[in-house]
């Protein structure tokens, strides 16, 4: 299976972020935190933000939209040319269209669920999509606790992805100390925020979860 570790920019220095860009490096892509301070209780940054760090990053961006009215704005993220572009099922009108409007745009489509999600409400949309997103906090901050029963929505929506060309992803509380874990109930895509950018070598950080992410992989 194929791991990868995407660092997220909300724990990275705001004003600094070409050169928090650079000390990732060995990550595999950047995930972008997207915030409307509606659909979560915090705000960060919006399109000409993110037009600019994809002018300047050498790696690919992962854009995690928490914001209202993805339908509208989903496209206009996928348009600026970023690798992969998440909406929250929880704000979206129409799934199905909205995920056609990311592709046509050229960018892979995610779908996320809140932890108050079931997996099975995004069943029948998960065909239209590239990757699942399973929230394993509560969106809108970094730095929370790892909701311990996220492991076993992680374990549900494998099955729902059986067979089919999906990346599995999550998003919050990931550290070197659940990533085995995780790995092994099937997840291959993983956000690690402030458990990268506290650590004082980001690349070899990235490096460790790495490793812990294939282990466990390997008992999956
Ligand atoms: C939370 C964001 C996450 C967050 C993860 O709403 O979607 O991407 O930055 O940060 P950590 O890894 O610190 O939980
Ligand atoms: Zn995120």
């Amino acid at each position: 299976m194929t791991i990868r570790i995407q660092p997220s920019i909300l724990s990275a220095d705001f004003v600094n972020f070409e050169r928090d860009f650079e000390s990732i490096s060995a990550a595999d892509g950047i995930h972008v935190d997207v915030m409307d301070g509606h659909f979560v209780p915090n705000m960060t940054f919006g399109l000409p933000m993110v037009k600019r760090m994809q002018e300047i990053s050498k790696l690919p961006l992962d854009v995690h939209l928490m914001i209202e009215k993805p339908d509208f704005w989903a496209a206009k993220y996928a348009e600026l040319g970023v690798f992969s572009t998440t909406v929250h099922y929880e704000a979206c009108l129409d799934p199905r269209k909205i995920a056609k409007d990311i592709r046509s745009n050229g960018s892979r489509a995610g779908i996320a669920i809140k932890p108050g999600t079931k997996v099975q409400d995004i069943a029948k949309f998960i065909e239209f999509y590239d990757q699942v997103l399973v929230m394993s906090v509560e969106p809108g901050f970094g730095g929370q606790s790892f909701i311990e029963s996220s492991v076993e929505k992680v374990i549900e929506s494998k099955i729902l992805l059986e067979g089919r060309d999906i990346w599995l992803q999550i998003d919050g509380g990931v550290d070197e100390t659940n990533i085995a874990v995780l790995a092994e109930a099937g997840v291959d895509t993983f956000v690690a925020g402030s458990a990268v950018f506290k650590a004082a070598d980001r690349n070899a950080q990235i490096e460790l979860l790495r490793s812990l992410a294939l282990e466990g992989s390997h008992k999956h």
